[in-house]
């Protein structure tokens, strides 16, 4: 990131925290965003907000459990194993490319009952400082083969606009990769299989800083299965699953996500995402000062 970009990302910031929560207009919410608050919304993920059911019949929209991701059948691939398809590449594109090659070849989707038309990769700066993590792409993204690109996407734009980022300054990814049939909630066994993926994405990246938007990214990216309103606001350090070498220090912030606030735009759950989002301003700030220009 430049020095001009730098200072005007701290002149924004420091704006909107004097103004409050200026993505998501308090009092003066724009019909559109007052329609999609109101609607029920099939086609976007629930934010779950209790533990799991082990075991239970998976109903729709079921929050998981990552406490165990070890499952009977098929075994996650090993970072070894995806890391020798793009380490003797030096360009940061190139390797997300022969890891996309690899997923695309290896499909671990085919274990488990998924539905779609595109595999959703990811996209943005391949070296971005900043990273969102997603839950699973929805009808739009399926569509498109592009992440957060309907109604829960519009949404987390503004908000990364607020921040005083633009979507190509970010990289936004997803757990699954596939779309679950009927936006179904990625059961553990799921997301243990594709983690991986977004493993070696990460590796790849180097961020500073991910968001995780919504409980099934964060209780998977940080190994617990705690509620999400004990994970949201605070800083968690990124466990690196005993093979660190090359890995980031990563710092991740959860955040609600845009879905569950589409749907509860309350003026509490708005001053709770921008108040998760100003520290993540800050955290790339300060993390400036000694990183490399990007
Ligand atoms: N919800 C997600 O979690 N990811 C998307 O890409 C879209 C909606």
């Amino acid at each position: 990131m430049q020095d001009d970009a730098r200072r005007l990302i701290a002149q924004h910031a420091q704006t909107a925290k004097l103004m409050g929560v200026d993505f998501l207009p308090l009092g003066n919410v724009p019909a559109a965003l007052a329609q999609a608050a109101s609607a029920s919304n099939p086609t976007e993920p629930t934010e779950p907000t209790e533990s799991a059911q082990p075991g239970g019949p998976r109903a729709p929209h079921a929050p998981p459990s990552f406490e165990s991701a070890d499952q009977p059948g098929v075994s996650p691939i090993s970072a070894d194993d995806l890391q020798q398809t793009y380490a003797h590449l030096g360009d940061p594109q190139a390797r997300l490319d022969a890891l996309r090659g690899k997923y695309e070849a290896d499909a671990p989707h085919q274990h488990f009952n998924t539905q779609f038309a595109n595999i959703v990769f990811g996209e943005g700066n391949p070296q971005a400082d900043l990273m969102f993590v997603g839950e699973a792409p929805g009808e739009q993204e399926d569509l498109t083969g592009r992440p957060f690109v309907g109604r829960a996407g519009q949404l987390l734009e503004k908000m990364i606009q607020a921040m005083g980022l633009s979507r190509e300054t970010v990289y936004i990814t997803n757990v699954l990769k596939t779309r679950p049939p009927g936006n179904a909630t990625p059961t553990s066994r799921e997301s243990a299989l594709c983690k991986p993926y977004l493993m070696e994405q990460i590796r790849i990246i180097e961020p500073k800083v991910i968001v995780t938007l919504g409980l099934p990214a964060t209780q998977l990216l940080l190994k617990v299965s705690s509620p999400m309103r004990s994970m949201r606001g605070h800083w968690h350090a990124l466990p690196t699953e005993g093979n660190a070498e090359g890995m980031p220090r990563v710092e991740i912030m959860p955040t609600y996500h845009p879905a569950y606030l589409l749907r509860s735009y309350t003026e509490e759950n708005r001053r709770k995402v921008w108040s998760d989002l100003t520290q993540v301003i800050d955290k790339l700030g300060e993390a400036s000062g000694a990183s490399r220009v990007r």
